[in-house]
């Protein structure tokens, strides 16, 4: 797929159901500082993690495409394990710019791992996709994934990213699985396939021994968009950055002093 050539500050897209695509949108940030940001939350449809596969991309074919007309872009990253591992080719069949997914980042776990026993720590919806299960038949053949699918630890996220201190004992019953399982103790990398992860990083690091890995796909995502963006040459402007949601909620104002800590400044509502 080529692009047209960009004379202005690029657009990109980094669109999630809700906070969790911010985590990709920092790593974008940090590698393409010149780029402006379009971050889109479908918080009408959120939480997508229990959502039926088809539902879910009739819902982001539809979000997309109202989100693109009124804030036209040059790349889309689907900031979301649970859509891209059911969505992607569909978005890829509708839509004319290069499209970036997030997924489970199975391959450099089992590449890292010594011990080769995974924790796979996603949504309930990705933990069961057949797109995730091909991916440790193909990557991690030989390790050990023990798959923990949560939909609380994304609703904790997003209290946090509203201002909420998130304690030890509100994870534990969550994390409980990974100490239950047989070979938890050997467990020495975790993957967090749910963009909404890494926003808890330091709490999830916190109730495991040190020493375990927690890997994810942000720096991975931001390379592969600049490597899209490679060939084209930018003139220096400040970029400017929006947070787009799908309706309007007072959830949306205590969100803004973590969207200012992001340089987000500005708001919308598109109504889908
Ligand atoms: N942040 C999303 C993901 O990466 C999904 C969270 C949800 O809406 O359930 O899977």
């Amino acid at each position: 797929m080529s692009l047209s050539p960009i004379t202005q500050t690029p657009r990109i897209l980094v669109f999630d159901s809700g906070v969790g695509g911010l985590s990709i949108f920092a790593e974008i940030q940090k590698k393409l500082p010149f780029a402006s940001l379009i971050y889109a939350s479908d918080n009408a449809f959120f939480p997508y993690g229990t959502k039926g596969e088809a539902e879910l991309i009739t819902r982001v074919d539809a979000v997309l495409h109202k989100i693109i007309a009124a804030f036209p872009v040059d790349v889309i990253v689907v900031a979301c394990n649970t859509a891209s591992t059911v969505a992607l080719p569909h978005i890829r069949n509708h839509f004319t710019q290069p499209v970036v997914g997030v997924v489970p980042a199975i391959k450099p776990a089992a590449a890292q791992s010594k011990s080769q026993v995974i924790g796979l720590l996603a949504t309930p919806a990705t933990v069961a996709r057949p797109y995730t299960h091909n991916l440790i038949r193909e990557y991690a053949p030989d390790a050990e994934v023990i798959s923990v699918g949560s939909s609380e630890l994304v609703q904790l996220a997003e209290c946090k990213l509203r201002g909420e201190t998130i304690i030890a004992e509100q994870l534990n019953p969550i994390l409980q699985p990974f100490f239950d399982h047989p070979n938890g103790n050997k467990m020495d990398t975790l993957v967090l396939a749910c963009t909404h992860f890494p926003l808890l990083r330091d709490e999830i690091a916190a109730q495991f021994a040190a020493g375990l890995q927690l890997i994810d796909s942000g720096e991975a995502i931001a390379r592969r968009v600049a490597s899209l963006l490679d060939a084209y040459r930018f003139k220096e402007q400040s970029p400017k950055h929006w947070a787009v949601f799908t309706k309007a909620s007072p959830a949306i104002n205590a969100l803004q002093p973590q969207l200012a800590q992001f340089d987000i400044h500005n708001t919308s509502v598109v109504a889908v």
